[in-house]
C-alpha cells in the first residue's frame, strides 16, 4: 500500500536548546535560510507524501503561519521584479502539501503525541518524521523506509550505527539481516545501560507505522520513572510479533534538539548552499587556520 500520510510530532518542550526555544519553537530554528521543519516537510513531499499532520503545542503557532500564505509580504515581493526568486520561495512554502495541525495540549511524550493523529491516519500505514531531526539525503530517507514498507508490508524504523558511548542516549536494537541494508527487528532497549547494549543500531528520527500502533500504544504501560508512554515500548510489541523491520538509511542526520547538532547542520548546509556556499567555504578555511 502506498504511503501518502505523514505525522510530524513537534510539541516537545525543547529544553536542551533553551533559551533559543523559549519563544521560538526549536522546530523553527533555522538552518541557513529555512526553518528545520521546512526541510522535514520537503523530505516527506519528495517521497510522495501528500498529507502531513504537524502536532504542535501552545506557543507553536508560528509553525502554522510558516506553512500558510503571507499575503501582505507576498504582494509586496510580487511587485518587485528583482525579488522574483524570493517571492516564489516564500509562496511555495504554503503550497508544499496539505498541511494540518493538531495540539497535543499536554507534553506527555512521543507516543501520547501520536495518539492525537489517530483520526487523521484512519486505517492506513503512515510515516512519522520527528520534528527536530533533519536528515539530508539525495534520496529522501522517509522514501527509503516507504519502499521497505511496501516490499515487506510491516512497520519500519530508520536506523544508523552510532558510537557505542552514544547508544545509552538513544536505544539499542536486536536485529538479524534480511537484505543489504534491511534487517528484522526482534527487540529494542530504550536508553540502555552500557551492559544492556545489544547492537549499536539506534532509531534516528524516521519511522513507518501500521495503524495497529494506536491499539498497542493504548496497551503500553507508562514508564515507571517518567510516567511517559514510550513509543519504543509500543514498537517492541510489533517487533515481538515479527512485524518490524529496520532500514540502515543513506543520509546525514542532524539533531536540531541540541546545540552542537544545530551548528553542524548550519555549517554543512551552508557549505553546499548555491548562494553562500563558495564564500562560506573560504571563510571556514581562513577560520580553521586560526584554530
Ligand atoms: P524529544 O524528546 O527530542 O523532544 O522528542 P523534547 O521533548 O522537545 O526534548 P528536550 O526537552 O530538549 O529533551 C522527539 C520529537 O517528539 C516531539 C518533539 O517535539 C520532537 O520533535 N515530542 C516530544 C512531542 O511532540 N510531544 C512530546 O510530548 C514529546
Amino acid at each position: 500500500m502506498k504511503i501518502t500520510k505523514a505525522v510530524i510530532p513537534a510539541a516537545g518542550l525543547g529544553t536542551r536548546v533553551l533559551p533559543a526555544s523559549k519563544a521560538v519553537p526549536k522546530e523553527m530554528l533555522n538552518i541557513v535560510d529555512k526553518p528545520a521543519i521546512q526541510y522535514i516537510v520537503e523530505e516527506a513531499v519528495a517521497a510522495g507524501i501528500t498529507d502531513i499532520l504537524i502536532i504542535t503545542n501552545r506557543g507553536k503557532g508560528v509553525i502554522e503561519d510558516h506553512f500558510d500564505h503571507a499575503f501582505e509580504l507576498e504582494a509586496n515581493l510580487k511587485d518587485n521584479p528583482s525579488k522574483a526568486d524570493i517571492y516564489s520561495s516564500v509562496k511555495s512554502v504554503a503550497e508544499l502539501a496539505n498541511v494540518y495541525f493538531v495540539r497535543q495540549k499536554e507534553t506527555k511524550g512521543l507516543a501520547h503525541a501520536l495518539t492525537k493523529a489517530k483520526s487523521f491516519v484512519g486505517n492506513e500505514p503512515f510515516a512519522v518524521l520527528y520534528g527536530d531531526d533533519v536528515i539530508v539525503s539525495e534520496d529522501p530517507v522517509i522514501g527509503q523506509l516507504c519502499r521497505a514498507y511496501e516490499k515487506y508490508g510491516c512497520g519500519c524504523v530508520g536506523v544508523k550505527e552510532v558510537p557505542r558511548e552514544d547508544v545509552p542516549k538513544y536505544c539499542s536494537l536486536d536485529v538479524t539481516p534480511l537484505e543489504e541494508n534491511i534487517m528484522q527487528v526482534h527487540n529494542i532497549i530504550e536508553k540502555p545501560t552500557p551492559e544492556e547494549i545489544i547492537s549499536c543500531y539506534s532509531i534516528l528520527g524516521r519511522v513507518i507505522l501500521p495503524p495497529e500502533i494506536f491499539d498497542l500504544i493504548e496497551k503500553t504501560p507508562p514508564d515507571k520513572k517518567s510516567g511517559e508512554v514510550y513509543l519504543t515500548d509500543s514498537m517492541v510489541m510489533l517487533a515481538k510479533e515479527g512485524k518490524l523491520n529496520a532500514v540502515d538509511f543513506n543520509g546525514i542526520r542532524y539533531d536540531m534538539g541540541n546545540k552542537l547538532g544545530i551548528m553542524k547542520a548550519n555549517c554543512e548546509v551552508a557549505l553546499n548552499h548555491p548562494e553562500i556556499g563558495k564564500d562560506f567555504r573560504e571563510y571556514l578555511k581562513e577560520l580553521a587556520k586560526t584554530l
